[in-house]
Order: structure tokens, then C-alpha cells, then sequence
């Protein structure tokens, strides 16, 4: 019995999270409304295909079952033998169709099909651990979206997961359950903080050109850095995890992005030999994974001697609705922060910027600042993080 696309459950399934500014997203939901019943079964197989015979796809997407069935293990075992001895890939192969042929079946109760697309379906994005269920809906909805409109995507894409993977059981503490933090629509990946769509929030692109040197500072998977390479002359990026410094190489060369500089580094000991017309602090003055743990005015004191004279300071906070500790992740203790961070930059404008992810993540604030020729020890300060809270709109225009 060949296999069939269930269109309505998937079409359901996209409609609970949607990204309505995503454009592979807008086209793969125009193609499943579209496709013809034939088109349709086909194209699930090779989904099928490519989901169910890769272990990283059935750690990630299964990942109860792979850790109770012995069968699972076994299988995920062969897997990733297979691609090595020739015997066994042909064994594990003619084993492999068959049982994709059962386990693809959506129709069928007590698939793994079935059983994944109920949870996708009418799971609670709020139950067990944080980002536990989305992480697997939005692995899921970028296999999904790159199989129907984006193929030429596929082999980068399930590359960017088996790095993820090799982070998720080497590096020790994931962001985000393990699924990508940065997101990029161009390519397929969702993420949890979409790139184009934050850059659209925050603004600043059209006013980047070929003149400029960015500096990214914990560059996480890379995806901004390299939209940002489009636009500035150079960008540098730094980050600790290898992992996704890894992703962002693999995705500049894929795209022909040659401007852009990956470094694994950890921030608070790196020493660059230049400074930059911009940089990028995006929610990395301490992290929440305890990796970057600087006291806030030695972190601001360093951004100062990395940034050229009348150069710009970006900067997003963490939480600033916290309770004012100032613990990482915390920044309800922004204005005290700020009444250091004053005396290096001059703050020219904020704003709110929304959340993309529902419960999981927060609203963050986006702060346009500009060097001082010279640190003021005592500087009135302008912030006001109770009234910045509230605006969700420049002031000015920043930028123009
Ligand atoms: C909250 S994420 C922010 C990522 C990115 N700045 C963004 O806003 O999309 C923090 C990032 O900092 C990285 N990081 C943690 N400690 C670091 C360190 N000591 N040096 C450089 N990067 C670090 C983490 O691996 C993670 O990718």
C-alpha cells in the first residue's frame, strides 16, 4: 500500500505557530492547499524516507521511543552503520523500506507517523521541560517545509541537525531544548528567534553598507552574522560553542557568503587586533548558560575599546521585566546597568521588541547606542527602564 499525505493534520499543525512573515512557510502552505493527490503521496515517502531513516531526525522527533524500545536503538544503531559497511547497508536498506513503509503511515494508530503528528497536533507547548515540545514542532516544520518548496535546501539543512545533534550529546547545555535559537527563513529553519523578521524589527539593515565592520559577539549559529555580511563590508563573529560556529561556517559557504568571519572564542579572553564601526551585543553580556559570567562594567569597558571612535553600540537585554537581581537572564536591574553602560555610550534610542516563540521566550529591549569620544566618569543618566518598557517604537529614527 503506497503511502499517503495526511494534508489536513499537517495543514492543522502549521496553523497552531505559524511564521506568517516566513515566505518558504507561505509557499509550502500554498503547495499543500495546491497538490495534487499523487504529487502529495509521493513527495510524503521521500519525507518519510528522509525522516524515518535518519537517527538524528528520530532522536530528535521520537525521543521517548528511542530511549525505551530496544528495537529503536538497535535500529538507530544499524543507521548509522549502514552509510559504512556495504553488507549491512544493503541488509538495513531492503529491512529499512519496509519499515518505513509501516512506521510512515499516518492513517495507522500506534505509528510513528501517527503518533508524532497527534502530538504536533493537540500537544501542550507549556508541559515538561522548556522548549521540549517546540523544538520538536519546529524540527518537524522545517523538514516539512523544505521537503514541499525548498529541496535544494535539504542537504544543508539536515546537516545544520546532525550538528545540532552532535552539540545536544557533546556540549552539555543546548539553548532552546537542542532545536536552533537563531532561525533563517532563507534557507528553511525556523528557529526561535527568526533572523530576517528581528532584523525587520530592529531596523538597522538598510542603514549597514559596504564600508562597514560589524563585530557579532556570541553569534550562536551564525544565521545573523550572515545576513548581516550581506549588507556591511566585513562582519566578525564570535562564539564559544564550536558547534554552531560550525552551522554558521557550513551556511556561508552554502550560500557564497565569504565576507564573513567565524571565530571560536571565548569573548571575556579573545583579542581582536582591530575595532569595528559596529557592534552587536544580543542578549550576551552574561549568559544564561554561565559561559559568559564578565562584571558588567569590565564587559562595557571592553565593547568601548572594541568599537571605533563614533562607532555604534547594538545592544539587546535579557529579561527586563525580571525581578531586578541582575542574575543572568535577569535584567529588571537595567537602569543600574545602564548608569554604567552611560558613561562609555550614549544612548540614542530603544525599543520593545516582541517575542517569537509562545510562552517560552520574552520580550527583549533593543538599545541604539554611540560611542563617547572619551568615558565619563559621572554621567547623568537617560535610560528609564519603567518607561522603556513600555514603548514598542523608536522615539526617533536612529538610523536615519
Ligand atoms: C542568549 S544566546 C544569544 C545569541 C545571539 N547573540 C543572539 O542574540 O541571537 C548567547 C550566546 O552566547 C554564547 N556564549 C556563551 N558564553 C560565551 C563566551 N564566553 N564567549 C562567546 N560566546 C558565548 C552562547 O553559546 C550563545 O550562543
Amino acid at each position: 500500500m503506497p503511502l499517503c499525505f495526511p494534508i489536513d493534520t499537517v495543514l492543522a499543525i502549521l496553523k497552531r505557530f505559524p511564521r506568517p512573515a516566513d515566505p518558504l512557510e507561505q509557499q509550502a502552505l500554498e503547495r499543500l492547499r495546491t497538490m495534487e493527490a499523487q504529487e502529495a503521496d509521493s513527495l510524503w515517502e521521500q519525507l518519510c524516507l528522509r525522516v524515518l531513516l535518519n537517527p538524528v531526525y528520530l532522536e530528535a522527533l521520537w525521543p521517548d521511543a528511542c530511549v525505551q524500545h530496544p528495537e529503536m536503538r538497535q535500529l538507530l544503531q544499524r543507521l548509522q552503520e549502514r552509510l559504512w559497511v556495504p553488507d549491512v547497508r544493503v541488509q538495513t536498506e531492503n529491512d529499512s523500506a519496509q519499515w518505513v513503509l509501516e512506521q510512515g503511515d499516518a492513517e495507522q494508530h500506534d505509528t510513528l507517523m501517527h503518533r508524532l503528528l497527534a502530538y504536533l497536533r493537540s500537544g501542550n507547548p507549556n508541559a515538561g521541560t522548556p522548549f521540549a515540545f517546540l523544538a520538536r514542532y519546529y524540527t518537524w516544520r522545517d523538514l516539512l517545509v523544505t521537503q514541499l518548496v525548498a529541496p535544494e535546501r535539504i542537504d544543508l539543512v539536515d546537516r545544520v541537525f546532525a550538528l545540532l545533534d552532535m552539540q545536544n550529546k557533546q556540549w552539555g547545555k543546548p539553548y532552546c531544548g537542542g532545536y536552533a535559537y537563531q532561525g533563517y527563513a532563507r534557507i528553511g529553519i525556523a528557529g526561535v528567534k527568526p533572523t530576517e523578521e528581528r532584523l525587520d524589527g530592529y531596523a538597522f539593515m538598510p542603514w549597514l553598507n559596504e564600508g562597514m565592520s560589524v563585530l557579532e559577539i556570541g553569534c550562536n549559529n551564525g544565521f545573523m552574522a550572515i545576513e548581516l555580511a550581506c549588507r556591511a563590508g566585513l562582519v566578525d563573529a564570535v562564539e564559544y560553542n564550536p558547534f554552531l560556529v560550525e552551522i554558521g561556517r557550513i551556511t556561508a559557504e552554502a550560500l557564497g557568503q565569504h565576507n564573513v568571519n567565524f571565530q571560536v572564542a571565548d569573548f571575556s579572553s579573545w583579542r581582536p587586533n582591530r575595532r569595528y564601526d559596529v557592534v552587536l551585543s544580543f542578549a550576551n553580556h552574561c549568559t544564561i548558560d554561565g559561559n559568559l559570567a564578565v562584571e558588567f562594567e569590565n564587559f562595557v569597558a571592553k565593547l568601548w575599546c572594541l568599537t571605533q571612535d563614533d562607532g555604534w553600540l547594538l545592544f539587546e537585554s535579557h529579561n527586563v521585566f525580571g525581578a531586578g537581581t541582575g542574575a543572568a537572564g535577569d535584567d529588571g536591574d537595567l537602569d543600574r546597568k545602564f548608569d554604567i553602560m552611560e558613561r562609555y555610550f550614549e544612548l540614542q534610542d530603544s525599543k520593545m521588541t516582541r517575542a517569537f516563540v509562545p510562552s517560552q521566550d520574552i520580550d527583549k529591549l533593543f538599545v541604539v547606542l554611540r560611542r563617547r569620544p572619551e568615558v565619563i566618569p559621572c554621567v547623568q543618566r537617560c535610560m528609564n527602564l519603567p518607561q522603556a518598557r513600555q514603548l514598542y517604537s523608536y522615539q526617533g529614527e536612529p538610523f536615519a
